[in-house]
């Protein structure tokens, strides 16, 4: 009987992972990624939060070179001056409509303080105080994050909230709060 259900579970989780519809990615290797200085897996998925940034600096990028470039020099500096074990983000969206892997779905970023083992964070790159990112990339962010749901990763039932919502930080910018606050799942959840 146990072992019935536990096959019925994992056939479940099976085509659940099958099914995941999801939008092409980045790898790390594409930009030329350097490797994690320590990883840490995430152990409670699915996930309950989405963590919504942007850059700020780097800014806009137009062209996959730049946002590649934008990629590696994020990453370095996460690294190197701010000695996190990688690039901050889960996944980053360039002006190009590019989703790029940032640590992927399965392990603890640091993006957003007393959120990151619960949380995937998805960066803008720009500056988006005052314009919003492009619809390509609008449209990159709600791919990425309905692949999430799919495949298992994010809980179908997530919040979703500005950086600044957990944070006393102007991140993601007040335009791009604005949009978000009118996507589904955005939460109204203020924790400074
Ligand atoms: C990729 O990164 C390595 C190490 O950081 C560097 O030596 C190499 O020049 C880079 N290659 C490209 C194409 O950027
Ligand atoms: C994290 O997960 C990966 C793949 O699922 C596994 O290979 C690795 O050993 C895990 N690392 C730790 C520290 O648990
Ligand atoms: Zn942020």
């Amino acid at each position: 009987m146990c072992n019935f259900i536990i096959h019925v579970v994992i056939f479940t989780l099976t085509l659940q992972l099958a099914r995941a519809t999801c939008p092409n990615i980045v790898s790390r290797h594409d930009w030329n990624a350097s490797s994690p200085t320590s990883v840490e897996n995430i152990t409670s998925i699915p996930v309950p939060f989405v963590v919504i940034h942007h850059t700020y600096q780097p800014g806009f990028c137009r062209t996959h070179r730049a946002c590649a470039a934008a990629m590696r020099n994020m990453q370095n500096y996460h690294q190197n001056t701010r000695n996190w074990p990688d690039i901050g983000y889960h996944f980053v969206i360039g002006g190009t409509g590019e989703i790029y892997e940032g640590r992927g779905w399965d392990v603890v970023g640091t993006h957003a303080p007393n959120y990151n083992s619960r949380s995937v964070g998805i960066a803008f790159i720009g500056d988006f105080r005052e314009e919003v990112p492009t619809d390509e990339m609008l449209k990159a962010a709600k791919d990425i994050i309905k692949c999430g749901v799919e495949r298992g990763s994010i809980a179908s039932g997530y919040k979703l909230v500005g950086h600044s919502q957990v944070k006393n930080t102007l991140c993601p910018g007040a335009s791009l709060l604005e949009e978000i606050k009118t996507w589904p799942h955005w939460d109204p959840l203020k924790q400074p």
